[in-house]
């Protein structure tokens, strides 16, 4: 049966009462956390580190989904394995060998994924997909919260999908990240996202509300697969 994640992007959290809004993930069902890395280089924005990622781990049970978006990922993977995250996911742009990087994170016992920006070529996943469990699609270009989904996204998660089978690696997932509310995630769903990403759409207004209604319709897709299986 097809699983959907729904996956709060704490980038939107108010981080002065942060204990408290992942509390509110919780109570609203979420099934993983997603923690944005950013370095001032690889993208024009500053985030945090392992240090904070480390205190993040002590508030929660939920896996951490880690989302570099720094150059030379390779130096500060050990650093955020050892802070105790579940996935990592880095930019094929940021690295010459993508490969190791992938096989480094497995070193550690975490899932591998590599993310891909708007204008990245699918075939970097297709190359991959043997040292990775997971494929980070971007629907919008990274660096910021708050901004609008391209339109361009839904063909390229259709595609990247329909070549997921084609090799017969329908396991590997595909993380949906940027511009994802209450009134896309449907479509977005529908094109083969399994991963769930919102920072601004559940942020904005009732953290647990917002998450039981993207729940909610997620539900629709797992039950009508359900329903067809039977
Ligand atoms: C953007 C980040 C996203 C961002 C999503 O660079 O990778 O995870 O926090 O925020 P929204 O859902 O507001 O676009
Ligand atoms: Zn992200």
């Amino acid at each position: 049966m097809r699983k959907i994640y729904i996956e709060p992007s704490l980038l939107s959290a108010d981080f002065t009462n942060l204990d408290k809004q992942i509390m509110e993930c919780e109570r609203g069902g979420a099934n993983m956390l997603h923690l944005d890395i950013m370095d001032g280089h690889f993208v024009p924005n500053i985030t945090i580190g392992p240090f904070v990622v480390k205190a993040i781990r002590k508030t929660t049970k939920l896996p951490l989904v880690c989302h570099l978006m720094i150059s030379e990922p390779e130096k500060y993977i050990p650093q955020f394995a050892a802070a105790g995250v579940d996935y990592i996911s880095f930019h094929v742009e940021a690295t010459p060998h993508i490969n190791r990087t992938l096989a480094l994170i497995r070193s550690f016992g975490i899932k591998s994924g590599i993310a891909l920006n708007p204008g990245t070529p699918l075939e970097y996943a297709t190359e991959n997909l043997d040292y990775c469990d997971f494929i980070l699609l971007m629907s919008v270009n990274p660096g910021f919260e708050g901004q609008e989904l391209i339109n361009s996204f839904y063909t390229r998660c259709r595609l990247l999908r329909s070549l997921l089978n084609d090799y017969a690696r329908e396991e590997i997932l595909i993380e949906a990240d940027g511009g994802i509310k209450i009134d896309n995630v449907a479509k977005v769903i529908d094109a083969g996202a399994d991963m769930i990403v919102s920072g601004s759409g559940i942020f904005q207004g009732n953290i647990a509300t917002n998450i039981k209604q993207m729940r909610k319709i997620a539900r629709r897709f797992t039950s009508s697969k359900l329903e067809s299986n039977s």
